[in-house]
């Protein structure tokens, strides 16, 4: 989108991945200014801050609160014109979740409220699922052969799917966006809202083919985040707010709340079904009905 870019990431080592190493080459190949480093070089990361106006932070979940040294380093920086932590989730202002996926949202609330405490101009995104990545876990992830398909809950609840290459493109927009400073963002696309039932009925449709449904209960899922080792009980509690409890649509949008596809209306995003057709056209495992 023309922004001059900086990615500070982890050094490369032997042991790093290669497709990481790839990303890297990536990056660079588009202009983009790689800085190796650690969130314990200090030092450095105010260093780089000072360089730059928009700080949006990707880390992943577990490391939450590591994020309070990049605010740190923007507090000391001083010259931040936007800061949006890694949230791209649940919003956590508005849903209670079970206690393992609780406690990420919890840390979600603490960056949010040493965020706030820097008076430096932020904008909170979420309420979304990564589309590709849940659709991946709904119907690749599993064996291929299979006829079944597994349905959390009742399948009914609905769920926001947003393709990851959207929710970048919206996450620039937002972050240079008068309107959204000091302000949560919704991601709430109208045509990817779509429960598991529509997502599998779909699903049989692009690709000529039926699966008997296997639902795991409530009950069931809920007993997972309590027996499970972790990360697996972390991943049944999201399962649960996502697709038995609704968590990304079961509360309204109030009036003056910010939801993305209202504030670029012109932005022709990825709807759900194109996402699956993509999807499909990727997954060389199977067939297209329409291919
Ligand atoms: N809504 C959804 O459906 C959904 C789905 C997935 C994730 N998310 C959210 O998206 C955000 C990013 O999650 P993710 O799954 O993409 O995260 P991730 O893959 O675990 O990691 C994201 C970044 O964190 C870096 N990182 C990992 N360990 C680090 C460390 N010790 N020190 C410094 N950097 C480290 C990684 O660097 P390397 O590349 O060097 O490993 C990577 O660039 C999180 O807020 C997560 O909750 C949302």
């Amino acid at each position: 989108m023309g922004h001059p870019t900086f990615v500070y990431g982890r050094p490369i080592t032997p042991n790093t991945k290669p497709s990481t190493v790839e990303l890297h080459k990536e990056f660079q190949s588009t202009g983009v200014t790689i800085i190796q480093g650690e969130l314990s070089e200090h030092e450095k990361l105010v260093s780089i801050i000072k360089q730059i106006d928009v700080v949006i932070s990707v880390l992943g979940a577990p490391l939450l609160l590591e994020q309070l040294k990049i605010i740190d380093a923007i507090k000391i920086a001083g010259n931040v014109k936007r800061f949006i932590p890694s949230d791209f989730g649940c919003e956590e202002e508005r849903i209670t979740a079970l206690p393992p996926f609780q406690s990420y949202l919890d840390n979600r609330k603490k960056i949010r409220t040493a965020t706030e405490a820097t008076g430096t101009p932020f904008t909170f995104v979420s309420s979304t699922c990564f589309g590709e990545y849940f659709l991946n876990f709904l119907f690749h992830s599993r064996d291929q052969q299979s006829e079944e398909l597994t349905i959390y809950g009742s399948g009914q609840a609905k769920a926001v799917l947003t393709s990851e290459e959207d929710i970048a493109t919206y996450t620039i927009k937002v972050a240079n966006d008068p309107r959204t400073c000091n302000r949560i963002v919704f991601y709430r696309p109208p045509r990817n809202i779509v429960s598991q039932l529509d997502l599998a009925s779909l699903w049989e449709k692009k690709t000529a083919r039926y699966f008997k449904k296997v639902f795991v209960s409530e009950e069931e899922i809920v007993k997972l985040s309590e027996t499970s080792e972790h990360p697996h009980n972390v991943r049944a509690a999201i399962l649960h707010s996502i697709f038995v409890k609704g968590g990304t649509t079961n509360f309204e949008l109030r009036e003056d709340d910010l939801e993305v596809s209202k504030l670029y209306p012109d932005f022709d995003y990825t709807t759900v079904d194109h996402l699956i057709d993509v999807f499909l056209a990727n997954a060389p495992n199977f067939e297209h009905a329409a291919l």
